[in-house]
């Protein structure tokens, strides 16, 4: 039987690519976002993707993808909280309903999915937090992105947390910090920014990372990326 991997966030970028890989490396893939034209088109392309259009800020939207999950797959061995947005404005531009919107994509959202999936984990699974060098501690910062990068540090130290709360049923979670891929988010938020990765190359390594990191990682926030992190 083959394995199983979760990935949010699959509709395009990272998460798209990061399917693909795993749908080569023979792991049946469940692709998570909202939009479905692009989730329908990985799907029909790749026999052992699955698509699964879903809002992870709703919660019933989160219920029903577990239940169908539940009924497809008796169990999961890798998940990829991978699906984010960012909001560049400047903290005094930034409104409480801003903040809340980032808490909610970049963190409620996996703690949703990550806690409906408890009993879906095979023993030795491994959650893989997809954060950013932006909330990465000692990092450098820039302008425009508090909420964005507040949240990511806050997935970092959910990571931290879940490696031991779910050490008793030997699941492994690790955060990989990225730094910048040129995909669409980069484009929209940042478009005088030429990354020196694109999203087929990090989908790749966050794939790989995914299958064989937890035999040497557990509860780490890991950068990856080119740029010092200071
Ligand atoms: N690109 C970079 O330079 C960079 C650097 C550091 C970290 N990251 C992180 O890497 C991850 C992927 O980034 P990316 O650059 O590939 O971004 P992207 O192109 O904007 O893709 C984001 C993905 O998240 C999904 N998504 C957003 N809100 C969602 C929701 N409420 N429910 C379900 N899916 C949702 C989007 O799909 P729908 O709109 O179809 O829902 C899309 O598939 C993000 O977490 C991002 O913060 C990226």
């Amino acid at each position: 039987m083959s394995k199983v991997a979760v990935i949010t966030g699959a509709s395009r970028g990272i998460g798209y690519e990061t399917c693909k890989e795993l749908a080569e490396e023979g792991y049946h893939v469940a692709a998570v976002a909202r939009s479905e034209k692009p989730l329908k088109e990985l799907a029909n392309s790749y026999p052992d993707i699955y698509a699964i259009p879903t809002d992870l800020t709703k919660e019933n939207e989160v219920d029903r993808l577990v239940t169908l999950l539940k009924k497809d797959f008796k169990s999961v061995d890798i998940l990829i909280n991978n699906a984010g947005s960012l909001i560049n404005k400047s903290f005094e531009e930034l409104t409480l309903d801003d903040w809340r919107a980032q808490l909610e994509s970049n963190l409620i959202s996996a703690v949703h999915i990550t806690k409906k999936m408890l009993s879906l984990f095979n023993d030795s699974a491994h959650i893989v937090n997809i954060s950013s060098m932006g909330g990465f501690q000692g990092s450098a910062k820039f302008p425009g992105l508090a909420a964005y990068s507040v949240s990511k540090g806050a997935l970092s130290i959910l990571t931290e947390c879940l490696s031991v709360e779910l050490s008793d049923k030997n699941i492994k979670a690790n955060a990989l910090c990225l730094g910048a891929v040129q995909t669409e988010m980069l484009e929209e938020a940042f478009p005088s920014i030429e990354a020196p990765l694109t999203a087929n190359e990090m989908g790749n390594y966050i794939a790989n990372f995914a299958i064989e990191g937890s035999t040497f990682y557990n509860g780490k926030i890991l950068p990856v990326a080119l740029e010092d992190p200071e």
